[in-house]
């Protein structure tokens, strides 16, 4: 996996008077089987999440409310993605280094997965993940 199989997934935007609403579905507006549903929030000034890849899991990663960066590294070149619009998803493959950062205050980051939780699937050491990619 690289750089290149990242996408910015626009997700439906229903507007009225009353709001808007979002939604995304399994195998349409997500290109895989949503497994797990997960959600990171409270973060304290200043902490990261993630800093790990996985094996399998592949993830769909909205900011609900406030905003986040999501640094994703493929094991040759590192991007940086402002996530700070509800209907806007970020899809992150399987076999990329990705950590989360720079929360706002009261940011919710929502994330949608391909598989359960398995621990057996992180790859946390940055180096064995290189060796890996290689
Ligand atoms: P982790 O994935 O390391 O968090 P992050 O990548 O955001 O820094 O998970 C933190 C802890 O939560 C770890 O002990 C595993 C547990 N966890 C679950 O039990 N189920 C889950 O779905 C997730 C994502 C984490």
């Amino acid at each position: 996996m690289n750089l290149n199989q990242i996408k910015t997934i626009e997700l439906p935007k229903i507007l009225d008077d009353r709001g808007n609403l979002s939604f995304f579905e399994s195998n349409n507006h997500v290109p895989f089987e949503i497994e797990r549903v997960y959600w990171i929030y409270d973060v304290p000034g200043g902490e990261n999440r993630g800093g790990h890849s996985y094996y399998q899991n592949q993830e769909l990663i909205i900011a609900l409310s406030g905003s986040f960066d999501v640094v994703l590294d493929d094991g040759f070149e590192a991007k940086k993605y402002t996530l700070n619009r509800s209907h806007f998803g970020l899809y992150v493959p399987n076999g990329i280094w990705r950590q989360l950062e720079n929360f706002s205050t009261n940011s919710l980051a929502f994330i949608a997965a391909s598989h359960e939780y398995d621990e057996n699937d992180y790859l946390r050491n940055y180096e064995t993940f290189k060796t890996f990619k290689k």
